[in-house]
């Protein structure tokens, strides 16, 4: 996986819980304290796997406590701050979410050895839309915490359900 989603998530932990609790996972995960990640490295997805479980001892929170922490630090803190261009032209939950799939094809496209995730949508009714994942990767808890992120960022009150491992309902405002 990207370097970006642990360099994420190393903000994430050491503005939340101090610069110790992110060494501290590090080096339950087994690697060095000191280690750097940057955007557009590749990390093997076991050892951000292994970093995730670690930080959850380590900070005492659930797996889906930490989904729901890094979604929202990614869309509402750091995908701003990195990624602003991939927000311009969309201006509800629903318009950032349906560009989400070609989002992720473009953000990797020219990267060797990435494997974004791909979604498609499909509309139960004009509120109410599935959102299949579509990722070897099996991450639907994080990809649940990103939708509440998307939520949060354009303040809609949106109703997220896990319907199966790869199958998300989300129900908008209007
Ligand atoms: C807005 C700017 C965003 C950018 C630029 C972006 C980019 C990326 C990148 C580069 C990766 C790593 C892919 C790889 O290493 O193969 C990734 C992973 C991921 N992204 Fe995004 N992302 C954004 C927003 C979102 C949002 C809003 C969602 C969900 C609604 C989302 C869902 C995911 C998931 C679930 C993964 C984990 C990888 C997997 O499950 O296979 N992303 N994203």
């Amino acid at each position: 996986m990207k370097g970006a989603i642990v360099q994420c998530l190393g903000d994430l932990v050491k503005s939340n819980f101090g610069n110790d609790k992110w060494e501290q996972s590090l080096e339950t995960a087994g690697m060095s304290k000191t280690a750097f990640f940057m955007p557009l490295q590749n990390v093997d997805d076991e050892k951000v796997i292994h970093i995730i479980e670690s930080l959850c001892k380590v900070a005492k929170i659930s797996q889906t406590q930490a989904a729901d922490a890094f979604g929202d630090y990614w869309v509402n803190v750091y995908a701003p701050k990195l990624y602003s261009s991939y927000f311009k032209g969309a201006n509800t939950s629903k318009e950032l979410l349906l560009k989400m799939d070609s989002v992720h094809d473009n953000v990797t496209k020219n990267i060797q050895n990435a494997h974004p995730p791909r979604f498609d949508y499909e509309w139960k009714d004009s509120r109410t839309m599935i959102m299949r994942y579509k990722s070897n990767r099996g991450l639907i808890d994080i990809l649940m915490g990103l939708v509440k992120g998307v939520g949060k960022y354009y303040k809609e009150d949106l109703k997220v359900t896990k319907l199966s491992n790869d199958k998300l309902q989300v129900i908008f405002p209007n």
